[in-house]
C-alpha cells in the first residue's frame, strides 16, 4: 500500500493540511457519475464543503474512465493541468477505473498524485484523505466482499428532481474488446431491501425519477423481503409501488438478460418509462462471435420486436463499435442494415480503441484508423438522421414532461418526456420537480420545444 516519497523536485509542493474544500469530477458512464456523487455526499459528511465553481478546492478527485485509451490517457493532462499558478497543488486524487487498471502505475508515471482508489473502495476515502495528511501516499484498489454501499452515509436531500441508484455492479460477460469485467469485478446485485431504502431516501430527498444502474443491470436478481427470488422486472414492480415515485428507467442492459417479464414489465408498470438502451455493438454475426456478445444481429432483433409488440411506442437506443479487429466492409454494411431496420431515437457509436489485456488488443486483422473514421461517419450520419425523424415525429403530440433544470431564459424550465427527450418550455408558475402537460411545438436533433398544456399537481 505505502510507497516510498518521490523526490521533491519532480512534486509540486502540496501542503499536508486536512483539506476543508473539495471537487470531484467524474468521466465516463453514468455508473461513475453516481460514484461520484456518493464521493460528494460522503466527503461532505465528513464535515468539507464543495469548493465553488472556478475556485481552487483543497483536494481534487478525478473519478476516471478507462473503457477507451483517450478517456484513459485523459487523466494525465488533467493532473498536470492541477498545478496552481503559484506552483502549488491540491492534494490529488485518482479514483474510478483508470485507478482500478493501473494502481501504482499512476503515480509513478505523475508522482504529484497523492491518492489512487477504485471503484469497489471509495468509501474509503476518508482514510486515505488521513494517511495523505501524515505525509504519505495512499494507494486501495481492493475489491472487498463487504458492501461499501453499507459503509455511505444515506442519501441527503438532492439538489435535482431525478436521480441515479446503482443496484447491480460488475460484468461477467468479457466481451473481447472491454475492460469492465476487469475494472469493476465479477457481476454482484446488491440486496433488495438495500435498494428500496436507498430509492426511499432519495425520494425524501426530493427525487421523483429514478434510473437504476448496472454495467448489466437487468441481470440483477435478488429476494424480496418475503425471501422470494426476484429478478430485475420483480424490483421495478417492487419499486413502482412507492407512492412519491412518479417515474422508473433503467441503464445499461444486456441483450442476453432481457427476459420475457422486463418485456411484459414495459407493457404493465405505468411509471416504467417507454425507453430502452440496448447494446448490439454490430449487425455482423460474425464479429458479433468475434466480440464474444453471445447473441446474434437475429436474436437482438427479435427481442426489440417483442419490445415494441408490447409497448409499441417505446424510444430504442443502443452502443456500437466500429472497427473492430476484422470488420469487413460487408461486416460494416451489416451494422449499417440493422440500424436502417431499428431506426433508434438515440445511439452511441465509438471507433474501436484496444485495450491492454483484452483479448481483441491482440487479434489480427486490427482496422486502420482512416477506415475507422470513414466508417464511424457513416453509422453516425445514418443515427443521427433517425434521431431527426424520431424527434420529429413527436411534434403537436401532447406529453407530461418533468422538469429538470432551469433553461437559459426568465421563466423558461427544461423537462423530460418519457421518451427521454428534451424539452424547452416557458413554466413561471411551476417548480423543479413538476410533472407538467405540453404540447411539443417543434424539434431540433437533440431538444425540442413545448408549450405548457396544463399544471398537474405536483
Ligand atoms: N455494459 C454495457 C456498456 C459498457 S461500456 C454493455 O455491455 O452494453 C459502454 C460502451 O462502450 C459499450 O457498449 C461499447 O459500445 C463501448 N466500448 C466498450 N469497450 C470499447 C472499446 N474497447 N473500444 C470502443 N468502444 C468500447
Ligand atoms: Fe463490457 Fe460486454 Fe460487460 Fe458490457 S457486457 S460491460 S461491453 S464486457
Ligand atoms: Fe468507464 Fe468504468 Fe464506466 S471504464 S464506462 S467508468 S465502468
Amino acid at each position: 500500500m505505502n510507497r516510498p516519497v518521490l523526490p521533491k523536485h519532480i512534486q509540486a509542493p502540496r501542503s499536508t493540511a486536512a483539506p476543508a474544500t473539495f471537487r470531484v469530477k467524474s468521466f465516463g458512464c453514468q455508473m461513475n457519475v453516481y460514484d461520484g456523487e456518493r464521493m460528494v455526499e460522503m466527503l461532505g459528511a465528513q464535515g468539507m464543503t464543495a469548493a465553488p465553481e472556478g475556485a481552487d478546492a483543497d483536494l481534487v478527485v478525478l473519478n476516471t474512465c478507462h473503457i477507451r485509451e483517450k478517456a484513459a490517457e485523459k487523466v494525465y493532462s488533467d493532473i498536470g493541468r492541477l498545478r496552481r499558478d503559484d506552483g502549488t497543488r491540491p492534494m490529488i486524487a485518482v479514483a474510478g477505473c483508470v485507478a482500478q487498471a493501473e494502481g501504482a502505475e499512476i503515480s509513478r508515471r505523475a508522482p504529484s498524485v497523492d491518492i489512487v482508489v477504485g471503484p469497489q473502495a471509495y468509501h474509503n476515502l476518508p482514510k486515505l484523505i488521513a494517511k495523505v495528511t501524515q505525509g504519505e501516499q495512499a494507494l486501495d484498489t481492493d475489491m472487498p466482499t463487504a458492501s461499501k454501499f453499507d459503509a455511505l452515509p444515506t442519501r441527503p436531500r438532492q439538489a435535482r428532481p431525478t436521480g441515479f441508484l446503482t443496484i447491480q455492479e460488475g460484468c461477467d460477460k468479457f466481451c473481447t474488446y472491454c475492460v469492465v469485467p476487469y475494472t469493476r469485478g465479477a457481476e454482484i446485485s446488491r440486496p433488495w431491501s438495500a435498494i428500496l431504502d436507498e430509492a426511499k431516501a432519495l425520494i425524501d430527498g426530493g427525487v421523483r425519477e429514478i434510473t437504476l444502474l448496472g454495467q448489466n443491470v437487468n441481470a440483477w436478481t435478488g429476494e424480496d423481503v418475503r425471501g422470494r427470488p426476484q429478478c430485475f422486472d420483480g424490483l421495478i414492480r417492487g419499486l413502482a409501488d412507492l407512492p412519491d415515485l412518479a417515474r422508473i428507467r433503467y441503464m445499461t442492459s444486456h441483450p442476453n438478460d432481457m427476459t420475457e417479464g422486463l418485456i411484459a414489465a414495459h407493457a404493465e408498470v405505468e411509471k416504467l418509462m417507454p425507453f430502452l438502451h440496448l447494446p448490439v455493438q454490430s449487425g455482423s454475426n460474425s464479429i458479433l462471435k468475434a466480440m464474444n456478445r453471445n447473441h446474434t444481429a437475429e436474436s437482438y432483433l427479435a427481442i426489440l420486436e417483442k419490445v415494441r409488440a408490447v409497448r409499441p411506442d417505446i424510444a430504442l437506443s443502443g452502443d456500437f463499435i466500429v472497427g473492430f479487429p476484422g470488420e469487413t466492409e460487408t461486416d460494416f454494411e451489416a451494422t449499417m442494415a440493422l440500424v436502417e431496420q431499428v431506426r433508434y431515437a438515440m445511439a452511441y457509436s465509438f471507433k474501436y480503441s484496444p485495450r491492454p489485456g483484452t483479448p481483441a488488443a491482440d487479434m489480427d486483422r486490427q482496422i486502420p484508423v482512416e477506415v475507422m473514421d470513414e466508417r464511424l461517419q457513416r453509422l453516425q450520419a445514418a443515427i443521427n438522421t433517425h434521431q431527426v425523424e424520431f424527434n420529429s415525429a413527436s411534434v403537436g403530440k401532447r406529453v407530461p414532461i418533468l422538469l429538470e433544470r432551469e433553461g437559459r431564459y426568465p421563466g423558461q424550465k427544461i423537462g423530460k418526456t418519457p421518451w427521454l427527450q428534451s424539452v424547452h418550455v416557458v413554466a413561471p408558475d411551476s417548480a423543479l420537480g413538476d410533472m407538467i402537460d405540453v404540447e411539443l411545438l417543434s424539434a431540433g436533433p437533440n431538444s425540442l420545444a413545448g408549450a405548457l398544456i396544463e399544471r398537474k399537481a405536483a
